[in-house]
């Protein structure tokens, strides 16, 4: 039930010994992480304007989703038992034949850089700077997945009984590099998957299930869905063939699907509420550049953004860090994401409901030190807002708007911004700017979340590098990272080779 989901922050996760190489750190000839398109080569720039016109050309596009639509309860069965039969022939390959596919993924994936980064920006709004490190973390999550899919054999005692259905519902704000990192992670542990992009990216996911099939995942072991109506979606998530369910999205929405199948074996990044603290011994500059493109990026919709900034002590009561922060905020290009000088695109939506009053509501004691503005007539161009005076226990300090607005919020001391950040229900991302190795340590000891970074922005986690996931109401279930070691285990079963004999 959904009472039965704790809020207890889960262990740090282990690393299973199998792992143990992967999990050491990155050496010579070792996983080496997809490069972004580098904006200084000429060509590079030229491929850009290429890419940005076609954005231009088919922000009016046709439709040519290849997706199944479900639209009565006999075609959700269908695809659920279609993908339960196929698994059967996936399961079977060997470790290294499945491998040799998602490797041939991260190079198809590679070459459609430039179609994904187009449907990124036409339909979800993505500037090219944000949707250029997305393809790279995705083409990551294949390579990676990948090597991971061989640690699942050759486990002395025990063998691996992967998921035969897992359902991925990932979310609209990453629509390349989420959809494709969950999807893979099944694909690899042998499971089929039915994918049901977020509605408001459901091109993206076409493209980038078009790439996979492309590189040889057969087409019924990934089947492509959008589901017609809620009560098709609560058939999906409910129906009894469906052994995992990857969800990436609201807290609620995790509470909605255990309401739909209580024993579901769900494993879901929910949201975050994240802060970066910053103390008297930081680099401000360094710390002004990392809360804005934390804050700002993407306008603000990541679960990993950072909308909250603790200022600790001397920073609190000088000007130098507000007036920088303010200087570099206000000067943020606002516009459409084919525009090569935009800095901040597009809500994916208008602005509605929690997110509209967090743009425009001022609570006791608040003010705004750059108030937000829209720019257009629906809702979706927004000026970035920052907001001061910001007291503890206040919606703006414990809630997530999901939007350009970033709360600024002071500390007397390190204990008390601590204290500050871990009073949110969430536990993501969490950034702090230090340079004084005490309060690194202090701050590392104590702050309740999944990835920590110090001086270092709280967006953008690498794969392998930073394996991502939350603790509190930031996750549901096995709390195991995204992109790091230890993520396959949670789709599938190990046994005792006993018990299967
Ligand atoms: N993995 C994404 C990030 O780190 C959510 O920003």
């Amino acid at each position: 039930s959904v009472a039965a989901m704790s809020d207890d922050a889960p262990p740090r996760h282990r690393v299973p010994d199998r792992y143990a190489a992967l999990a050491a750190p990155p050496g010579p000839g070792a996983f080496a992480s997809t490069p972004d398109t580098d904006p200084a080569v000429p060509e590079n720039r030229e491929w850009a304007r290429a890419v940005l016109a076609r954005v231009a050309d088919s922000r009016l596009g046709t439709d040519t989703i290849t997706a199944a639509r479900l639209d009565t309860a006999a075609q959700v069965d269908d695809v659920v038992t279609g993908a339960r039969v196929a698994a059967s022939s996936w399961a079977a390959r060997s470790a290294d034949e499945r491998a040799a596919v998602l490797h041939a993924v991260g190079d198809a994936l590679e070459a459609h850089r430039a179609d994904l980064l187009e449907v990124m920006a036409s339909e979800a709004g993505k500037t090219l700077d944000q949707g250029d490190p997305e393809v790279s973390e995705a083409v990551d999550f294949a390579h990676y997945y990948a090597e991971l899919a061989r640690g699942l054999e050759h486990v002395d005692g025990a063998v691996f009984e992967p998921a035969r259905v897992t359902l991925v519902t990932p979310p609209w704000n990453f629509p390349v590099a989420i959809p494709a990192g969950s999807t893979l992670a099944a694909l690899a542990a042998g499971s089929a998957v039915v994918l049901k992009p977020a509605g408001p990216a459901r091109r993206c996911g076409a493209v980038l299930a078009e790439a996979l099939w492309e590189a040889g995942v057969p087409r019924d072991v990934l089947r492509l869905v959008q589901v017609g109506e809620h009560d098709l979606g609560r058939a999906l998530v409910g129906h009894p063939d469906v052994d995992r369910v990857i969800l990436t999205g609201a807290y609620e929405t995790a509470e909605l699907f255990r309401s739909f199948r209580p024993d579901l074996p769900l494993l879901a990044e929910t949201s975050g509420k994240n802060a970066i603290v910053v103390t008297p011994s930081a680099d401000l500059d360094l710390a002004v550049r990392d809360v804005v493109a934390s804050a700002f990026g993407h306008a603000g919709q990541k679960c990993s953004a950072a909308s909250l900034v603790v200022l600790v002590g001397s920073v609190a009561r000088s000007r130098r860090f507000r007036d920088q922060l303010l200087d570099a905020v206000s000067s943020l290009v606002v516009g459409p994401p084919e525009d090569p000088r935009t800095q901040m695109g597009p809500l994916i939506e208008p602005a509605r409901g929690k997110l509209l009053t967090g743009l425009t509501t001022l609570d006791e004691g608040e003010r705004w030190a750059l108030a937000p503005r829209r720019l257009d007539d629906d809702g979706r161009l927004w000026t970035p807002g920052v907001r001061v005076g910001v007291r503890r226990g206040a919606p703006a300090h414990l809630t997530e708007y999901f939007g350009p607005v970033l709360a600024v919020m002071t500390a007397t001391d390190l204990d008390e911004a601590i204290a500050i950040v871990n009073d949110v229900d969430f536990g993501l991302t969490s950034g702090l700017h230090a340079l004084d190795p005490d309060e690194i340590a202090t701050w590392l000891a104590g702050v309740h979340a999944g990835n920590l970074y110090v001086n270092r922005g709280t967006t953008g986690a690498i794969v392998r590098r930073q394996p991502f996931g939350g603790w509190k109401r930031s996750a549901v279930g096995p709390g195991a990272k995204a992109g790091g070691p230890g993520y396959l285990d949670g789709l599938g079963t190990w046994r005792t080779a006993r018990a299967v004999q």
